[in-house]
């Protein structure tokens, strides 16, 4: 059992399963000490699996043990809410299971030692879709580099138990550096979900006078949140 009381152990089954948290088969297991080894949330049996990079140190953390939790997880939330998909009915996961100090990434030996903790969690859930997040996710699903030129493609690859279609994309953090790139990633998604069109509603109200004008900015500032086009 791993260090939290498990909120619904129908998402957290993976950490008595498949978590081995006196894992030392790279140098990041002694480092995260009694944080190591954060594998996946999601139902057993999820359609979907997202694979993004490695742990923050927010979601090892014994209160948290969770991915995506921290900044990138709420962009990823942003987008699962404006697509209406439900977090919980997918299973989220990365490509090593411990915490890269100060977020460097992930080397090559790291994700080799990491690696079976990754497949089992694909052989076991068996999802029948991949979206790996970010290059690092690319090349631990499907051994290849360049998420730029491999990003949207779809990948069928035999894992062993199943055979998921995989679609990868860049990951939440590179988009909230550079948020221009947001719609490519929603294209993305939705190429990954499926769906044919955009599914956000739309509901557009001219501005054709100074008081329809006002009347936008007093609404305006009552939001949480403004995006414009230029
Ligand atoms: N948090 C995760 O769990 N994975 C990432 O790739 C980034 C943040």
């Amino acid at each position: 059992m791993d260090l939290i009381n498990h909120r619904d152990s129908k998402l957290y089954w993976a950490f008595d399963l498949i978590a081995d948290p006196t894992c030392s088969r790279c140098r990041l297991g002694p480092i995260n000490k009694d944080l190591r080894c954060l594998v996946g949330v999601g139902p057993k049996n999820a359609d979907w699996m997202f694979v993004g990079e490695a742990p923050g140190n927010r979601e090892i953390q014994p209160d948290i043990r969770k991915p995506f939790s921290g900044k990138s997880g709420q962009y990823l939330d942003k987008i699962l809410n404006n697509l209406h998909i439900d977090r919980d009915k997918v299973f989220i996961t990365n490509s090593i299971m411990c915490h890269p100090l100060f977020n460097r990434d992930p080397e090559k030996d790291e994700l080799a030692a990491c690696r079976s903790f990754l497949l089992n969690q694909i052989n076991t859930v068996k999802p029948k879709k991949i979206l790996g997040l970010g290059g690092v996710a690319l090349k631990a699903l499907t051994g290849k580099s360049g998420i730029k030129n491999y990003r949207g493609k779809d990948f069928r690859i035999n894992f062993g138990e199943c055979e998921p279609l995989i679609v990868c994309t860049y990951h939440p953090a590179f988009i909230m550096r550079f948020p221009s790139n947001y719609p490519v990633i929603y294209t993305d998604f939705l190429h990954f979900i499926g769906a044919k069109g955009p599914i956000v509603k739309t509901d557009y109200h001219p501005i054709n006078n100074m008081s329809q004008f006002e009347e936008m900015y007093r609404a305006l500032q009552g939001s949480p949140e403004i995006s414009f086009d230029l």
